[in-house]
C-alpha cells in the first residue's frame, strides 16, 4: 500500500494526527498491534486542558466532550488535613474537563471510521524501515495473517514509550533525558459515588493520594506506593484503609467506599527523546516523551504533538518541500519541556520522597501554604494545570 503518512500507534496521538491530516486532504494508514477493544478497555488519564477539549470539538472529532465531559473550574489541594481550593476560573479564566482518555479514544476511533480512515488494529510483527530515505515504510502482518507493507512520504511514531519506532532510531541520532522516581501510583477504579465535587490532590505524612472520578457511580482513585508493589497483595479493605488514612483530617473528610473494579500500579518517570524526529519519521506522544501523571499532562501533550505534527506535514506536502518537517521538533519540544517542568514540580510538591527528613516535609507544607496564600503562586499552578498562560502585564 502507498499512502502519504504511515502512522504506528492508534492511541490519541496517532488517531488525532490521522484525523487532522484527513481534514486537509492528506491520506494516512494507521496500524496498532492492539485490538480496538484492548485500547478502549485500558484505564488511562482523565483530564483534558480546555485547548484539548476545543481541539476535539472544533476539528470535528466529536462534540461529546461538551455534552458529557464535566468542566472543572478548579482543584482542591489537601494538606495538613484541610482542603484549599485553587480556583482556575478566577485565576486564569479557564476550566479543565474531566473526560477520560477511554472516551477520547472512542471518539477518535469512531470519527476515523465515520470518515473512512484506514486504521488497522490487531496487527503483529510491526517494523519500520528506510527511515532516512524519502520512502520510509511499515512492515507488519495484518489481523488476517497477511504480510503487508505500507510505503509513505512521512512516518509517524506514535506507538508509546515501549514501541518500535523510537527504538529504530540509531542511538547516535537521539539523546535521552530521564528522571526516575523512587515511587509509583496505585490506581483503582471503584464502584461508589464521587467523594468530592472536584479533584482532590492530597499531601499526607503517609504519602500522596488523588481523588478523581469517572461517572456518578464510579470513582478513580490513586495513592503513592512502592514501584514494585504487587496489586495482588491489596485486597479491597487494605486499599480503603490506606486511602482513608491518607485523606483523614480534622474536618472529617472521608471517601465514599465501594467494591474495587480494577487495580494496577502505574509507572512513574520523566523522559524526553531529542530530537523527536529521525529522517522522515516524527515521534509523537509517549514515543517522544513521558511525564509522571501528577499534572495530568500526558494525554494533552499527545494531542498537542498531533496538532503540531499535522501542521508541519501539511506545509511539507503542500509545498512539496520536506524541510518544513524541521519546524515540528522545536515547537513540540518547547511545549514538552514546559509540561515536564510542571509535572516534575507537582510531583515533588505532593509526594513523600523516600529519604526525606522532617525538615523536607515541613518545607513541602510551607510551599503548599505559600501556594494557596499567594495569588501569584496559585496563578502559576493554574497556568500549568490548565495550559492557559496569562500574558505578563508590562
Ligand atoms: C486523573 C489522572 C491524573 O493523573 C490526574 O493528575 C488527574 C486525574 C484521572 O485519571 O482522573
Amino acid at each position: 500500500t502507498r499512502t502519504t503518512v504511515g502512522i504506528v500507534g492508534a492511541g490519541p496521538a496517532g488517531l488525532m494526527a490521522s484525523h487532522l491530516l484527513a481534514r486537509v486532504g492528506i491520506d494516512s494508514v494507521v496500524v496498532d498491534h492492539r485490538t480496538r477493544a484492548e485500547i478502549g478497555g485500558t484505564q488511562r488519564a482523565g483530564i483534558l486542558e480546555a485547548d484539548s477539549a476545543r481541539l476535539l470539538a472544533d476539528s470535528g472529532v466529536s462534540d461529546r466532550v461538551r455534552r458529557e465531559g464535566r468542566p472543572h473550574a478548579g482543584i482542591t489541594l489537601r494538606f495538613g488535613g484541610e482542603n484549599h481550593r485553587v480556583d482556575f476560573q478566577a485565576l486564569v479564566g479557564e476550566n479543565v474537563w474531566l473526560y477520560p482518555q477511554t472516551d477520547v479514544f472512542t471518539d477518535l476511533a469512531d470519527a476515523r471510521e465515520r470518515d473512512g480512515g484506514d486504521v488497522r488494529y490487531g496487527v503483529t510483527g510491526t517494523r519500520v524501515t528506510d527511515l532516512a530515505t524519502d520512502r520510509p515504510g511499515i512492515l507488519f502482518t495484518d489481523a488476517e495473517g497477511v504480510a503487508r507493507e505500507v510505503r509513505c512520504a512521512v512516518l509517524v511514531g506514535a506507538d508509546g514509550s515501549r514501541g518500535v519506532c523510537r527504538a529504530a532510531v540509531p542511538e547516535a541520532a537521539r539523546t535521552h533525558f530521564l528522571r526516575a522516581y523512587p515511587f509509583a501510583w496505585f490506581g483503582v477504579l471503584v464502584h461508589a459515588p464521587p467523594s468530592a465535587g472536584e479533584l482532590v490532590y492530597t499531601h499526607s505524612p503517609r504519602g500522596f493520594a488523588l481523588v478523581s472520578r469517572r461517572t456518578e457511580s464510579v470513582q478513580r482513585l490513586y495513592f503513592q506506593c512502592d514501584p514494585d508493589e504487587d496489586p495482588a497483595d491489596w485486597p479491597d479493605d487494605r486499599i480503603w484503609a490506606e486511602l482513608q488514612a491518607r485523606v483523614r483530617g480534622a474536618d472529617g473528610f472521608a471517601l465514599a467506599e465501594g467494591p474495587v473494579l480494577d487495580r494496577s500500579v502505574l509507572r512513574f518517570r520523566s523522559f524526553v527523546c531529542e530530537p523527536p524526529r529521525y529522517g522522515r519519521m516524527l515521534l509523537a506522544g509517549d514515543a517522544a516523551h513521558t511525564v509522571p501523571p501528577t499534572g495530568a499532562k500526558g494525554l494533552n501533550l499527545a494531542l498537542t504533538d498531533a496538532r503540531l505534527l499535522a501542521e508541519a506535514v501539511e506545509r511539507a506536502v503542500t509545498a512539496r518541500d520536506f524541510r518544513h518537517l524541521d519546524t515540528y521538533g522545536p515547537r513540540a519540544l518547547r511545549r514538552t519541556w514546559r509540561a515536564q517542568h510542571f509535572s516534575y514540580w507537582m510531583t515533588n510538591l505532593l509526594h513523600r520522597l523516600p529519604g526525606a527528613t522532617a525538615f523536607d516535609e515541613r518545607r513541602q507544607l510551607g510551599e503548599l501554604a505559600s501556594l494557596v496564600c499567594s495569588t501569584a503562586a496559585s496563578t502559576h499552578l493554574a497556568e500549568g494545570y490548565t495550559g492557559r498562560v496569562v500574558p505578563a502585564r508590562r
